[in-house]
């Protein structure tokens, strides 16, 4: 025994790296594992990105263009463990992802037996890197970039840290019109509100690679349609 440490080799997607340095110089996309043993492991920001040393010129363009799928969501985590627990959810079910990012809910819903998944974000990028993310997990997708042009009704829907902008609120009454159940995960609404939705609990997670957020953001609230 030397003591020596044996570093593992990190997996890069050049695709998705490529698209990150457009606005990141020497920004990684990593394959890292979710913890918790999730089973679950997404193509994320490398972890020792100089976040603190960006420039003012660097922090515009990340401004500019939030590459919200190069990180996984407290709200994506909170919610791919609650499928995990409950996968009656989404087993069998037609699912639709709503602002899919880096894939997290869609993929957890599929490893969980779904029978349909469909991953829905407006950003042509999080659709990429979804698709490399499924891949690397073994599951079927498919994508889409425009919500309305998803034919059909879903058995349920799952949305994970959207309502950041407030112009998205409205989606939580269009989103029930088409289907049975929804399940939201929110880390930045908490006790919304709504006639059509419940509270179902409170959970811990932390964005990753970890932004460093006040604790405050590290609480996730998952709500659901009320049963019909
Ligand atoms: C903060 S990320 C969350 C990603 C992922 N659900 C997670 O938990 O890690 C929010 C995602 O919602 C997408 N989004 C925002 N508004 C949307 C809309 N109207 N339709 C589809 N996607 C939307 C964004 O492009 C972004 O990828």
């Amino acid at each position: 025994m030397t003591g020596e440490v044996i570093e593992t080799p990190r997996i890069v997607h050049p695709e998705l790296s490529a698209r990150l340095q457009q606005h990141l110089p020497f920004a990684r996309a990593e394959c890292q594992p979710l913890p918790d043993e999730a089973g679950l492991s997404l193509y994320l920001l490398n972890p020792d990105f100089p976040q603190h040393a960006l420039t003012a010129e660097q922090m515009n363009a990340v401004l500019n263009y939030p590459a919200y799928w190069a990180f996984c969501w407290a709200s994506g985590q909170v919610l791919a463990r609650f499928l995990r627990e409950q996968p009656n959810w989404v087993a069998g079910k037609r699912v639709l992802d709503f602002g899919s990012g880096s894939g997290v809910a869609a993929i957890a819903a599929a490893q969980q037996g779904a029978a349909e998944v469909v991953a829905c974000d407006i950003d042509p990028d999080a659709l990429v890197a979804t698709a490399a993310n499924a891949e690397l997990n073994g599951v079927q997708l498919s994508l889409h970039a425009d919500f309305e042009a998803c034919a059909g009704h879903f058995d349920a829907i799952l949305v994970a840290d959207v309502l950041y902008d407030r112009d998205n609120l409205p989606w939580l009454d269009r989103l029930a019109d088409r289907a049975d159940r929804v399940l939201v995960a929110d880390s930045r609404i908490r006790d919304f509100s709504h006639p059509r939705y419940q509270k179902l609990g409170e959970w811990e997670s932390n964005t990753l690679p970890d932004l460093d957020e006040s604790p405050e953001f590290r609480r996730v609230s998952i709500y659901s349609t009320v049963a019909t």
